[in-house]
């Protein structure tokens, strides 16, 4: 067995579970299917190095015959009122398509919030959930760091009051097409989604999207994500640098809980289960003694195999995204609204998003879904069939951006095992930078929130306490003052 199959075989069970438990597809699978399951593909692909697949962008040309006629076209995307959301809101929202491919009738589903306060002068920062295949708008929008996230009657808003809009101004992207609003009327282009289209059709989306706001053009401008978006925020960083689009003022990107590259993504999650008292010392004993997990590795023991396997059965209780937290025990919706709290995240909250996403009266106020899909909403796609290409990892690209003077952040809820700070650790290690300011605690209201340290090049890498893998979720007030301090350029806190 290769090692990638190692990997499939752990996910796929996780998945597995996951998939009896609800008939919907989620975030879960999505990183399991396409990322730590490709291994056949990978050997046969030597278009997927990083290299090469920098150099096969879009042309500049290219880039310039996609950008299509936006004016007029922001008052309509104006979002008079969400079903069920709270009085006094005070900041805009906009929502709706942008074309990105006329020829194939290709358009990306964008949902944008104004800035609480200043929204003439803070910040832009773009959101992209991972997967590949999940949504913008049902994860990092409506359980994440969105401004209102749904109460468990499915059909009630209530104010999240650790939104990242209270900093900056935010705007959550459906990217690739296919998820989950996002859509291509030429049905065959889902079959060639894969990392460089993701990364081109964000590109002439965010081109376009200037277009039709263009008071925003010139504004600061972040690109953050989590889980697969550790592909997607790297590769949309480089394509915009490729471009010199000046427009788009690039000054950083914020990557949570992300993949960057396989090997020690992959090794990093045993190492953590391990450290964390989920697997027998005799168990991790065999994976560094049998398991290799490099993607030229030729083959795997039996014994490796055999450790993997229980590995994955001491977990598979567990929501391995969150070790410490409660599972979910119920389907669907309460008929009346339970007590929400901000603080203390739901585990059945995906429930109750799906559920207000689904009602054709919110799609209409986001104007969405005009195209009558012929499926329903769900956290990730089911329309995407397969994933064409895919670096194994995202070292390279993060070199060039630091020596551009792009800002970068990496961030990890400790309570995350899927992509662990184990993992982050190994693969920051592989970018081989002097440490700048060393390994510290950083504060907020007196506790710790976490720790941090700087690398040269101004490479930041923060720990969020008790944060699982949607680290705004568990850890808003928490994931708020990192962002806050990654966009202002400050230092976070200390004692
Ligand atoms: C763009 O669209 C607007 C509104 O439909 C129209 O008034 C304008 O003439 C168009 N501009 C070009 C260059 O086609
Ligand atoms: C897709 O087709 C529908 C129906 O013909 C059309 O209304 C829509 O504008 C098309 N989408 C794009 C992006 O061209
Ligand atoms: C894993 O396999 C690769 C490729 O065959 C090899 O270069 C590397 O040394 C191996 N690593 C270990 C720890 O054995
Ligand atoms: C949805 O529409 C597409 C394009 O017309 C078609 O290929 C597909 O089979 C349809 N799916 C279902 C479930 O009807
Ligand atoms: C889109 O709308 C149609 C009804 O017009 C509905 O059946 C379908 O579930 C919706 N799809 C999504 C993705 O929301
Ligand atoms: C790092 O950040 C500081 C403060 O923002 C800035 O002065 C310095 O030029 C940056 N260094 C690099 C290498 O970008």
């Amino acid at each position: 067995m290769k090692p990638s199959f190692i990997c499939l075989f752990f996910l796929l069970l996780l998945c597995f579970l996951h998939c009896l438990a609800s008939g919907a597809v989620r975030q879960r699978d999505a990183l399991n299917k396409f990322y730590f399951n490709n291994g056949a593909r990978r050997s046969s692909s030597s278009s997927s190095s990083s290299s090469s697949w920098a150099s096969s962008l879009l042309s500049v040309f290219g880039l310039k015959s996609k950008v299509y006629n936006n004016s007029m076209l922001k008052e309509g995307d104006k979002v008079v009122r969400l079903p069920g959301q709270p009085e006094g809101v005070n900041f805009d929202q906009y929502a709706g398509y942008v074309t990105v491919d006329r020829a194939n009738g290709r358009a990306l589903f964008y949902y944008f919030v104004e800035a609480a306060k200043n929204s003439g002068s803070n910040p832009i920062v773009l959101w992209l959930n991972g997967g590949p295949g999940c949504s913008s708008l049902g994860y990092g929008a409506m359980e994440e760091l969105g401004p209102f996230r749904v109460m468990s009657d499915g059909k009630t808003l209530y104010r999240n009051p650790y939104a990242w809009n209270e900093v900056a101004n935010v705007l959550f992207l459906e990217s690739p097409a296919g998820v989950v609003f996002s859509y291509s009327n030429t049905t065959s282009d889902y079959a060639r989604s894969g990392d460089r289209r993701t990364a081109t059709d964000a590109l002439v989306f965010l081109v376009n999207w200037f277009e039709r706001f263009p008071e925003y053009k010139g504004r600061d401008f972040f690109i953050t994500g989590e889980s697969y978006a550790g592909h997607y925020v790297p590769q949309l960083a480089h394509a915009i640098l490729t471009h010199k689009y000046r427009l788009i003022n690039l000054k950083g990107i914020a990557i949570g809980n992300a993949v960057i590259n396989k090997e020690t993504d992959s090794k990093g999650a045993f190492d953590y289960f391990w450290t964390h008292a989920l697997i027998a010392d005799e168990t991790i004993r065999a994976i560094h003694k049998f398991c290799n997990f490099s993607s030229d590795a030729p083959w795997t023991a039996p014994e490796c195999d055999r450790a993997i396997d229980e590995a994955n059965l001491a977990v598979e209780e567990l929501d391995v995204y969150n070790i410490y937290a409660p599972l979910c025990f119920s389907s669907g919706v309460t008929v009346t609204p339970k007590l929400p709290s901000s603080e203390n995240f739901d585990p059945c909250t995906s429930n109750y998003v799906e559920s207000y996403l689904n009602n054709l009266e919110v799609q209409k106020a986001l104007h969405a879904n005009i195209t009558k899909l012929n499926y329903t909403w769900s956290g990730c796609s089911q329309v995407i069939p397969s994933w064409s290409d895919q670096p194994p990892t995202m070292l390279p690209i993060i070199h060039e951006l630091l020596s551009n003077g792009i800002k970068v952040l990496k961030y990890s809820g400790d309570f995350d095992g899927v992509v662990p700070v184990t993992s982050t650790r190994c693969s920051l290690k592989k970018l081989k930078l002097k440490v700048k300011a060393p390994w510290r605690a950083w504060m907020l209201n007196s506790e710790v929130g976490g720790y941090t340290v700087v690398y040269d090049h101004n490479l930041t890498f923060t720990t969020v306490r008790g944060a699982g893998h949607k680290v705004p979720s568990y850890q808003p007030a928490r994931a708020l003052e990192m962002i806050k301090s990654f966009l202002q350029g400050l230092h976070l806190p200390a004692i």
